[in-house]
């Protein structure tokens, strides 16, 4: 193993950086040389790369976003562009190579793997937390904190104009953003697509807190149970009060990382590299226990990620 190559791919999230330097400074004090590939799988269906060094990534550890920058190529859905990207890593020896990503990229990972000869080994990092095999992924806790300083800004208005807000956050068809932010906010009401809600049930909470005084309200909605300026219109009609919607969107992929974040991209930054050192393919970093460990990407790729319902229940007993 003497060159290994690096890619940011999907959505991007805070952390990708500091396992971009994480990847490189550990791989260089294993006389490993690193090329990055930029703009996702598209960088190396199309031969777009620089050499990173541990200089060249100084300064990144602290910064959102990703200096390789990233995309969702659709033609790497297509096995022709599987294809360029496996003949490009033979075209530049590249021995090993490590995929930064959510679940698709881990999925990207498994179909690069089956046609390319290079060591594939997968890093975990995306805002949702939906990736099988990993307690956590790079970036959801990021994600979690800057939806948590919105809504707390949010309850300040709400209490003084006695409203309903409802909070939509991102987590594409999962749930572990929205009940993960929901618990740490206090919100009145979680909505998770994992778990089948009824307005009768919204607004009796609703009716029932305003009995004990509580007449503000927050609703943390994840944005894959639906359309959530309809919900906001019925609990207005149907209750008889005013409802506002607040939509924390993008804001949730970018900004600092926090330092949970950092401190994950650095284990399997590191952990990925050793993987690959040791000659081992196919695999992806993860969290288990709470230390660096590494799983089967398969095994990745075939599960789905189980949301911790008691949560839910906690969340109740906590916001009455
Ligand atoms: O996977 C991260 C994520 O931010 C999801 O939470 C969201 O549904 C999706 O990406 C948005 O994707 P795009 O960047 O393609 O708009």
């Amino acid at each position: 193993m003497k060159r290994i190559g690096l890619v940011t791919s999907g959505g991007d999230a805070p952390g990708m950086n500091a396992a971009i330097r994480a990847v490189t400074r550990v791989a260089h004090s294993e006389s490993l040389e690193v090329m990055g590939f930029e703009r996702g799988w598209d960088g190396l269906i199309n031969n777009r790369f620089r050499m990173l060094t541990p200089r060249n990534v100084g300064g990144i550890l602290h910064v959102g976003g990703t200096i390789l920058r990233t995309s969702r190529s659709p033609e790497f859905r297509e096995p022709e562009g599987v294809r360029k990207a496996a003949e490009n890593l033979a075209l530049h020896n590249v021995d090993g190579f490590v995929v930064v990503g959510g679940d698709g990229s881990m999925r990207g990972a498994l179909e690069l793997s089956k046609v390319s000869d290079a060591l594939i080994v997968g890093i975990p990092a995306t805002i949702d937390n939906d990736v099988y095999g990993t307690e956590e992924t790079v970036g959801f806790d990021s994600a979690v904190n800057t939806a948590v300083e919105e809504i707390d800004k949010i309850r300040d208005t709400a209490n003084s104009h006695e409203r309903i807000f409802i909070v939509e956050v991102m987590g594409r068809k999962r749930g572990f953003l929205a009940l993960t932010i929901g618990l740490t906010v206090g919100a009145e009401v979680i909505l998770v697509p994992e778990v089948e809600y009824s307005l009768e049930s919204i607004i009796r909470t609703l009716e029932t807190n305003s009995a004990k005084g509580k007449k503000s309200g927050i609703i943390v909605a994840a944005e894959g149970i639906g359309d959530t300026h309809k919900l906001m219109r019925e609990i207005e009609e149907e209750a008889g009060v005013e409802v506002r919607l607040s939509v924390t969107g993008y804001a949730q992929r970018g900004g600092n990382p926090t330092a949970r974040s950092r401190l994950l991209a650095n284990l399997f930054g590191n952990k990925a590299v050793h993987l690959l050192k040791n000659n081992q393919g196919n695999m992806m970093a993860c969290l288990e226990n709470g230390k660096a460990s590494s799983i089967d990407l398969k095994r990745v790729c075939s599960g789905e990620k189980q949301l911790d319902l008691r949560l839910m229940k906690l969340a109740q007993t906590l916001a009455t």
